[in-house]
């Protein structure tokens, strides 16, 4: 059984709807992110399950208890915010130990508590410290540590990182990743940075438009997503419009127009097909070869960037470039592309 159940949530402010009947199941100690644009509604679902807004529709429920009626602060949940609030005006140590203050611990083990908070976050010894002293990094670790001091059973985590700068970020990732992992509390982090969810999270559920539009682990994402906006949404990708011309067991045959008569095998169908259907087949840049494939093209854009390379292909008759990611030497004059049947990714066409 699931440790969190989203069960048909519906949120709506007026007129929008910005939660539209969502369905998410998270095991418990799971690293889950909740990845989508601007405006998808990620904030407004971690705010239903924190419980600082009530859903219009449907049930969350945490461990088996449903969380309907049952207030913010009586959830086995804490929350670290968008722009990470966190008192300018205490020092480290009164930031992490406001929330145990209000349970009325005893000063002892509160110093302890405390002290043991801000060893996990590595900031031992900066307890004295001003908030306002600090940089944007240690910042973060100070909300972390004011959220996870009260141990919760969930952490929720929206846009943690978001106005850190990317080094920061990275090594931030990995900490936060880490530190989820040794102590076993399941986090729900909410992020629009597609890099971000696939190197941190064990699964991403995909929203836009108030809707989820797949939940699996970072590698089926971008292997296997379910129809154009994720494949579209999860790093880069060529897409080619197609109709199946023969379907024989295993083994499908597309009419792709310019790149000819492309084998797929069957079970790259996600969805029913048949003779004839028009369908999206997509190749990812690094799937691509420049060399000993059957479509001529030639290369209009190269960009070096260390251990491989990003080109642009032209192919006579198609107005947008292929886009090819190669570690490979650099290609001389026009190019044959070429891939293997297997890392086709097949889509449903959608007008
Ligand atoms: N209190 C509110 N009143 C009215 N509309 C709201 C309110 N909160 C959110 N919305 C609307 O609901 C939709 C979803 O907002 P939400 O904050 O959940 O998006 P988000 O995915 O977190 O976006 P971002 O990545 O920019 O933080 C948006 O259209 C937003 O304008
Ligand atoms: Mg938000």
């Amino acid at each position: 059984m699931s440790f969190l159940s989203v069960t048909r949530v519906i949120k709506r402010f007026g007129d929008v709807e910005a939660v539209k009947a969502v369905d998410l199941e998270v095991p418990r100690g799971a690293f889950f992110a909740l990845l989508g644009p601007s405006g998808c509604g990620k904030t407004t679902l971690l705010r239903m399950i924190a419980g600082f807004e009530q859903p219009d529709d449907g049930v969350i429920a945490i461990d088996g208890v449903a969380m309907n009626g049952v207030p913010a602060h009586q959830r086995p949940t804490n929350m670290v915010f968008q722009s990470y609030a966190i008192f300018p005006h205490l020092n480290v140590f009164d930031n992490v130990a406001y929330g145990l203050r209000r349970d009325g611990l005893g000063k002892d083990a509160l110093r302890a508590r405390v002290e043991a908070m801000l060893a996990t976050v590595r900031l031992e010894g900066m307890g004295a410290r001003r908030a306002d002293q600090l940089s944007g990094g240690q910042r973060q670790r100070v909300a972390l540590a004011r959220a996870l001091v009260k141990q919760p059973k969930i952490l929720l985590l929206d846009e943690p990182l978001g106005a850190l700068d990317k080094r920061l970020r990275e090594q931030m990732q990995v900490e936060l990743r880490a530190l989820q992992k040794s102590l076993g509390i399941t986090f729900l982090l909410v992020t629009h940075d597609q890099e971000e969810a696939l190197s941190m999270a064990d699964h991403i559920a995909v929203m836009n438009g108030g809707r989820i539009l797949q939940i699996a682990s970072p590698r089926d994402l971008y292997e296997r997503p379910n129809c154009r906006e994720v494949a579209d949404f999860i790093g880069e990708i060529n897409f080619f419009h197609a109709s199946v011309k023969e379907i024989a067991g295993d083994n499908v045959t597309c009419n792709a127009g310019l790149l000819g008569i492309v084998p797929v095998p069957r079970r790259a169908f996600g969805f029913a097909i048949a003779a004839g259907d028009h369908v999206l087949l997509a190749l990812r840049p690094e799937r691509i070869t420049l060399s000993g494939g059957t479509v001529a093209g030639e290369i209009a854009a190269a960009s070096f960037l260390g251990e491989r390379s990003h080109y642009h292909a032209r192919i006579a008759g198609r107005s947008e470039p292929v886009f090819v990611a190669s570690s490979g030497p650099a290609p001389q004059g026009p190019v044959m592309l070429g891939w293997n049947p297997a890392d086709v990714i097949a889509l449903p066409f959608v007008e």
